[in-house]
């Protein structure tokens, strides 16, 4: 799904990057999510938490991480 309408970013993009390592402003930077309207802030944000390096198991449990917006990891997570 596009996360960043502005940009045309899509979670699966989002969650690559985070799952190589990076944190949201590294994203942010390299791709240019939430740069313009900053609508996408937080689904974008929610993206890199449930794909990032430090929650692996969230991202090798999800295949492109895509929950819904506006959706939360489970507080175990
Ligand atoms: S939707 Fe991402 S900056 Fe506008």
């Amino acid at each position: 799904m596009i996360v960043c309408v502005c940009h045309r970013i899509s979670d699966r993009e989002i969650a690559r990057y985070a799952r190589a390592g990076m944190g949201f402003d590294e994203i942010q930077l390299e791709l240019g999510v939430a740069t313009r309207c900053g609508q996408c802030e937080g689904c974008a944000r929610d993206v890199v938490a449930q794909c990032s390096a430090s929650h692996p198991v969230a991202a090798l449990s999800r295949d492109d991480c895509g929950a819904p917006a506006g959706a939360q990891a489970p507080a175990s997570l």
